[in-house]
Formats: structure tokens, sequence, C-alpha cells
């Protein structure tokens, strides 16, 4: 037996040492980490080889903890762990090892060209995050009752929280601008009470898009915090936090991780976030507030295995998006073109209405420093949407006639995936709030994929021929 040293030191002072020096590996680790490119953060995150070596037996890929518990030395550890006085992930509902792998990928790769310092809490979809992240900044009322101002034009189960769940059956304050272009609407909505703005861009199936660095500013002025989904454009096109956003909210499940496997939500928050709240813990490091006292209590955690996933697909994220936007832009030229399309809705195509206004925002990560490009570059994501002439009936001729193309409520996936909102997605939200949204009875969404062009251009127009 070894002979303990009299100057070691013994109980919750040996943790609060030991965390010390983990916390100052990580912050090291950090450092190193935020000088590499997009690509490399995308492939490693912040899982280094001292951590696979010292931890994790020297397995080169993150390892999945399936235990849905960790265990304690003693009550010194357990007693500090559970106060949150050392880094701990406790139990799967409140962390785990694999999540953080996640969460350190997203927040560095969300953050990537700034020095934004920034947390992250994933979920098991993007709705948990959505709500989780309304929920704790609506808490806690104040004199009045609090209230939100939000873009109508939403994801269909976005629009059907904030209306049908929140408004209608809590009877929350929810304000919603129709055009979310017109920055006197947003001014319009708020007042004393109202706790945070919030905004889908580019939204689905519509494509709005607006001026994030403007809607951000109005929020700082207002002390409040900017929430924006950014899921379409993921960050390999969009990072809304260097414009001013606070809180980026992913819908994980989709372009994230491609192969269609499974589902996940990620809520990334700066730090500190403004806001009008008295919680000075939310203030801080609102990412981290969600994770250890919303998340614990009210659950949608992620699963250890889904976020392996994740991890493995958001690897090559940067060349899909690329890629695919690349095929995007093929497919709605063609449809712009063919007699049976009336209308062609993406952010690439000079005749958008709101081209010039994604062309200031939407930009491929590092192409400047891509042999291929070496200059900044345009990709307009792989989310369209197109009317089809003759109306809703011979728009669902046209979409029964796809054989290659997946009829599906489902986007960013490696397969090319096709719906009509206005019957799937956005069929609860009723009549009047799709017309709000712009989500005509005739819409096609098209999410673009891997295949060649020429393929998912073929289908689509032996398709078309049946619209007539
Ligand atoms: C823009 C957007 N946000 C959020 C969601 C909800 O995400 P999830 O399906 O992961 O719950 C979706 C789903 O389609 C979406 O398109």
């Amino acid at each position: 037996m070894t002979q303990k040293d009299p100057a070691e030191p013994t109980g919750a002072q040996h943790y609060t040492e030991a965390a010390r020096c983990s916390l100052k590996a990580r912050a090291e680790a950090l450092r190193r980490v935020r000088r590499l490119r997009f690509d490399t953060i995308a492939v490693h995150g912040l899982y280094t080889v001292d951590e696979a070596l010292d931890h994790n037996h020297g397995a080169i890929m993150e390892p999945t903890l399936f235990s849905s518990a960790q265990a304690y030395r003693d009550s010194a550890e357990m007693e500090l762990a559970l106060g949150y006085k050392i880094p701990t992930w406790c139990y799967t509902r409140i962390h785990n090892p694999t999540l953080g792998f996640l969460e350190d990928k997203l927040s560095l790769l969300e953050t990537y060209g700034s020095d934004i310092e920034a947390g992250c809490c994933v979920y098991s979809s993007g709705m948990a995050a959505i709500g989780n992240t309304v929920d704790a900044l609506m808490a806690l009322p104040g004199s009045q009752p609090p209230n939100f101002v939000s873009s109508c034009q939403l994801y269909g189960g976005t629009y059907q929280l904030f209306d049908a769940r929140l408004k209608r059956e809590r009877g929350m304050d929810v304000r919603m601008v129709v055009d979310s272009n017109k920055i006197d609407e947003w001014r319009r909505n708020i007042d004393k009470s109202t706790r945070f703005l919030y905004g889908e861009m580019p939204s689905n199936p519509g494509l709005a898009f607006f001026d994030v660095a403007a809607v951000a500013a109005l929020a700082h002025e207002h002390g409040i915090p900017f929430v924006i989904d950014a899921t379409i454009a993921s960050p390999a096109l969009l990072r809304p936090m260097l414009y001013g956003a606070d809180v980026v909210i992913h819908s994980a499940t989709k372009v994230m991780s491609c192969s269609g496997f499974g589902m996940a939500g990620a809520v990334i928050a700066r730090m500190p976030i403004l806001s009008n709240t008295p919680n000075d813990e939310l203030k801080a490091d609102f990412a981290l507030y969600l994770k250890r006292y919303p998340q614990r209590e009210q659950g949608g955690c992620l699963h250890p295995f889904q976020a392996s996933m994740t991890i493995a697909d958001l690897r090559t994220l940067r060349a899909r998006v690329d890629e695919w936007s690349q095929t995007a832009m093929t497919v709605a030229r063609f449809l712009e073109k063919h007699p049976a399309v009336l209308a062609v809705n993406y952010l690439g195509l000079e005749s958008y209405p709101l081209h010039e206004l994604a062309k200031k925002y939407l930009w491929l990560v590092d192409a400047g420093h891509d042999e291929r490009y070496g200059r900044p570059v345009n990709r307009y994501t792989h989310m369209m949407s197109f009317r089809v002439k003759g109306g809703p009936e011979a728009t669902r001729r046209a979409f029964d006639r796809l054989q290659l193309i997946w009829r599906a409520t489902d986007l960013g996936r490696v397969k090319t995936v096709a719906t009509i909102p206005a019957i799937s997605t956005h069929l609860l939200q009723g009549e009047e709030a799709r017309k709000k949204a712009d989500v005509p009875a005739d819409l096609i969404r098209l999410s673009v994929g891997a295949e060649h062009p020429d393929d998912i251009i073929g289908d689509l127009d032996q398709a078309l021929g049946a619209a007539k």
C-alpha cells in the first residue's frame, strides 16, 4: 500500500482542486480548438487526443456513453457534484459526456469566426429546444403578464406551439409580426413586458428572410434577447450570433443529422444574454441554466446514441451544404423555366424578392480558404418551394407522380424529399394562419439531397407533366 502524502488535499478540497485542474485543461483545449478551421472543428470538436488517451481508452471517435448515471467515489464528491460545485454529468436527463461532445462542437461551430463565448444545451428534438427556451424566458411573471414577439412565418409545429398551445390554451400574450422585414412592425409590438424577439430564417417553407442585425439591435435597445431558429441555413451558411443574435435554435434533426435516423434539437446561447427577467443565472449562461434546471426537471434530454449519430453526420456539414446548395440552385433554375410551374421560391434566384438580403447573409463558411474557390461564395441552402399552375388539384397530381423523390414531411436529408405543407406540416394551423405565413395550397416544398441533379430534375419533369 502506498503511503498517503499528508500534504495531499482530502475530501471536498481534493475534488475542488481536481475540478479546477480539469476546467483549466478544458479552457486551454478550447483556446487551441478555436484557432482551427470550420471543417476541422466539425470533425473533432473538443474531443482531443489527450481526452481520448486519458479518459477514453484511446478511442479515436467520441465514445457513446449509454450509462444512465455516474458513480461517485464518496459522499463528498456526490454532494459537490449534485450541488453543481464541480463538473459532473450525474444522470443522463441532466447531462452525459456524449451529449457534452455534441454541445461543445455545436457551440464552437455556431460561434466560428468570432470570439463570442457561447454555451449549448441539446434536446431530444427541435421542438423541445424551442419549447424549453420560450418557457424559461417567459417564467417569473413581473407586475404585468409577459409577452414575446415573433415573426409569423414559422415551421408549422412552432406556429402551433406559439398560437394553439401558448396563446389559445394558456392565454399567453404572443404577438405575431406579419412582415418580418418591416422593423417598425417589430418595434410596434414591443413594450416593457416583452421578454424576447423570435424569428426563423430562412423560414420553412416560405423562405422568409429578414435583417438579423436590425432585429437583434432592436431587441438590445429594449434590453431583451433575440432568439432565432437557423435550422435551414446551419452554421455552414449563417451564424446569426455574428450579427447580434443571442440565442440560436436548431432542429438538429435536419441537415445536421442528414442520414435521417433520428431526432435532435439544440439551443446555443451567448454568454451572457441581455434579459429583463430577474434571474441572474439565466442571464449569465442561458444554455447551462436550461440544462441544470428546466431540462433536469421537465425532461426532454437527448439520448447519447442519437448524440453520437449527430456528431458523426456533423463532420461533413460544410461539404454537404455546399454541394446540396449547388444542386438546389440547378433544380431551382430548371423549375423557374418549367411551363407547369407558377412561381419558385429559392433564395438563390435573382428573381426572388429577398435574394439581395439573402446574399448579404448566406456565405459558405471558409470558402476563401478553400482551394476550389479562394474567395467568399454565397450558397442558398438545400430548401426551396414552388407553386404548380392549375391550383391545388394540379399540385397534388404532380406530387403524386413523383417516383424518385420521397413524399414525406422531412427535410435536410441525404435523399430529396417533397411535401405539400398546406396538407401536412402546416395543416393544423388553418387557412387564415397559412395565408398570413404565405403557405398556399398549391405550394410544394422541396428539400434537395445528394442525388445527381439530372435525376432530381428528371423526376420533377415527368411529375410536372402530369400536372396539366
Ligand atoms: C425550421 C424548423 N424548426 C424546428 C423544427 C422542429 O424540429 P424537430 O422536428 O426536430 O422537433 C422544424 C421541423 O421541421 C423546422 O423545420
